[in-house]
């Protein structure tokens, strides 16, 4: 595998598919207390230029998990947030820890980290993609309904991160994948041209059309981190682009629903639907835990 996790178009569905046989492994070591401490002495240092509850909480206990440690780095506080280069930034930190985690804006700036530090970096989250998140997507579905490859994803939503990663993840695993965004919010252009060669892959402005026979339905928030000030541009735009039991109706019977979260109840997905999947959404969250352990084991071990 990559030296790093930049975003899922850098892995190969086998590299994602032993990812996951890795997380569950760890998992299981977890919740039987079997020691796993294969991160002894390391340091992972955490870049975060935007809030976050999940990704913070479940590296940190990741690493201490795994017998290292990890240092929470708010760009407040860092030089980086005063203008010192991405460039001497990753040089530095690459002579005092052993991996980095950055949740940031660029997709660039996690690239430029990467390719100046001599240290494994792993995307927590940029505007243009989740890895980490949609890994720990991949392995819930996979838990709650067996081998990815018969199954059909569909989103509902805005063309973000996570449309991005969700998308490459998805087909990358062998998943069909439907999309239904508004016209001008569709996913990146990158990944609509790496979707194209799959025939699995649809998107249309018809949410109905997208929920069709799916197995799994998710969705994320109408205004990103960062777009706080479109957020009421944003609601006129998506109204109607819901998880709502009217939509689960066309879904398989069984389907499930993952939220990455935070969710914003009446927005995306309804009270009614959320608390009915909460059990699928927090196993989701929980498994970013363990998703994100397989990584630093993979890249740090
Ligand atoms: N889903 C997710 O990444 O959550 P946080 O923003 O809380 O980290
Ligand atoms: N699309 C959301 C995901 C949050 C985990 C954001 O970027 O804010």
């Amino acid at each position: 595998m990559a030296k790093h996790l930049l975003k899922l178009m850098d892995l190969t569905g086998e590299e994602i598919n032993s990812l996951l046989n890795l997380a569950d492994q760890l998992k299981y070591e977890q919740k039987h207390g079997i020691p796993h401490h294969r991160l002894e002495g390391k340091t992972l240092g955490m870049i975060f230029q935007k809030s976050s509850t999940r990704t913070r909480v479940s590296f940190e206990v990741g690493m201490y998990q795994l017998g290292g440690q990890a240092l929470f780095l708010s760009s407040r506080d860092l030089q980086i947030g005063r203008g010192e280069p991405v460039q001497d930034t990753a040089r530095v930190l690459s002579r005092f820890l052993d991996g980095i985690m950055i949740r940031t804006f660029a997709q660039q700036e996690v690239e430029d980290l990467a390719r100046f530090g001599s240290i494994p970096v792993i995307n927590g989250l940029t505007d243009f993609c989740h890895p980490c998140q949609v890994l720990a997507d991949l392995m819930t579905i996979r838990e709650h309904k067996g081998a990815l490859g018969s199954l059909k994803m569909c989103y509902i939503g805005d063309g973000n991160n996570m449309a991005n990663s969700l998308i490459v993840g998805g087909l990358k695993t062998g998943m069909a994948v439907s999309v239904a965004t508004p016209k001008a919010y569709q996913p990146d252009p990158s990944v609509l041209e790496f979707a194209k060669a799959y025939p699995s892959f649809t998107l249309t402005e018809d949410i109905y059309e997208a929920a069709r026979d799916a197995d799994v339905l998710l969705t994320d928030v109408w205004a990103s981190m960062g777009q706080e000030d479109e957020a009421q541009a944003r609601r006129a735009v998506f109204e109607g682009y819901q998880i709502n039991e009217e939509l689960m109706k066309v879904a398989k019977k069984d389907a499930m629903v993952q939220h990455c979260l935070p969710a914003h109840r009446g927005e995306e997905i309804t009270e009614e639907t959320f608390e009915k999947h909460a059990d699928e959404i927090f196993d989701e969250a929980e498994n970013r835990l363990h998703a994100q352990k397989a990584v630093l084991v993979q890249l740090m071990g």
